[in-house]
């Protein structure tokens, strides 16, 4: 696997594996890679005969307050794992190289509604700077398909709004998230938490399961779930911050008789911010 850091590499690279008649496909990260991220290149090598990655820490996603200076750098541990992972390319670019005149002049895509509610709301400018970011990053390597964790499930929906809205020729494929055995989604973030958050942390997910396995039974009235998961998640010592039942594919708030809903959390542990989320359909016998 090739180490790359700049625009003019990683455009030389891909044209290579193009010219020999490669399908491209590309997985972008932050680094400080975990199973999950893995997941995402394992299912690029499966569908494309080349795979690029790239790690860039996103000034631009980032916002005042934020772990941008904390966010762990760990390359030669994310380089092992993505050679492991069937990845032949890494890109790895500086801040200038991705952003050369400074990011106040830099040009911004913004996706509207889809980024305004749940994480878009306590995160202003968050999914200005991940669209911004991962429309250039399209653009540099211009791979067939693209990976992305559906832990991040507003993210994934902001891409594909995206990608549909600017007609980007990619196919994007949301990978399911990956999970410790005791239910916590993995995250980068994981690694913030104390050995006694750490122990409290899989309380998002069985929240969030218990809320599912009741919607499947038939409970409709997702006012009455929110708020007595919310007094559990605050009973555990989290702080939340948003707790919702949403349309799947729309993320408006679900009405009775959505078929596709996703329920889905953001809650702080400590300084912590760990979001998670699950997806159902509902069959006529739930619904
Ligand atoms: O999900 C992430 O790690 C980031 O938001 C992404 C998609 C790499 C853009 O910086």
């Amino acid at each position: 696997m090739n180490t790359v850091k700049s625009v003019r590499e990683l455009r030389a690279a891909v044209a290579r594996a193009r010219g020999e008649g490669k399908r491209i496909a590309f997985v972008p990260t932050m680094g400080n890679l975990h199973s999950g991220h893995a997941a995402l290149v394992t299912k690029a090598a499966q569908r494309a005969d080349f795979v690029v990655a790239s790690i860039f820490v996103n000034p631009l996603q980032f916002g005042a307050g934020e772990d941008l200076d904390t966010y762990p750098r760990t390359l030669a541990a994310d380089q092992e794992r993505l050679l492991q992972a069937g990845c032949h390319l890494l890109f790895a670019p500086t801040v200038d190289e991705m952003y050369p005149d400074g990011t106040t002049v830099q040009t911004r895509v913004s996706v509207p509604q889809l980024s305004e509610g749940l994480c878009g709301a306590s995160r202003p400018g968050h999914f200005e700077g991940v669209a911004t970011v991962v429309s250039k990053l399209f653009n540099m390597v211009q791979p067939d398909l693209a990976v992305f964790g559906e832990k991040d499930y507003q993210q994934l929906a902001v891409i594909r709004a995206m990608v549909r809205d600017l007609n980007m020729p990619i196919q994007i494929i949301g990978e399911p998230t990956v999970r410790a055995d005791d239910g916590l989604a993995l995250s980068s973030r994981n690694g913030y938490l104390s050995p006694e958050q750490r122990a409290v942390a899989p309380a998002l997910y069985r929240e969030l399961s218990q809320m599912a396995d009741s919607i499947r039974h038939g409970q409709r009235d997702f006012a009455a779930l929110i708020v007595a998961a919310q007094a559990q998640l605050l009973a555990a010592g989290f702080r939340p911050d948003y707790l919702e039942v949403r349309h799947a594919l729309t993320l408006r708030p679900a009405m009775i008789d959505d078929r596709d809903v996703v329920v889905i959390a953001a809650a702080y542990l400590g300084n912590t911010r760990l979001i998670d989320n699950l997806y159902l359909h509902l069959d006529d016998a739930s619904a």
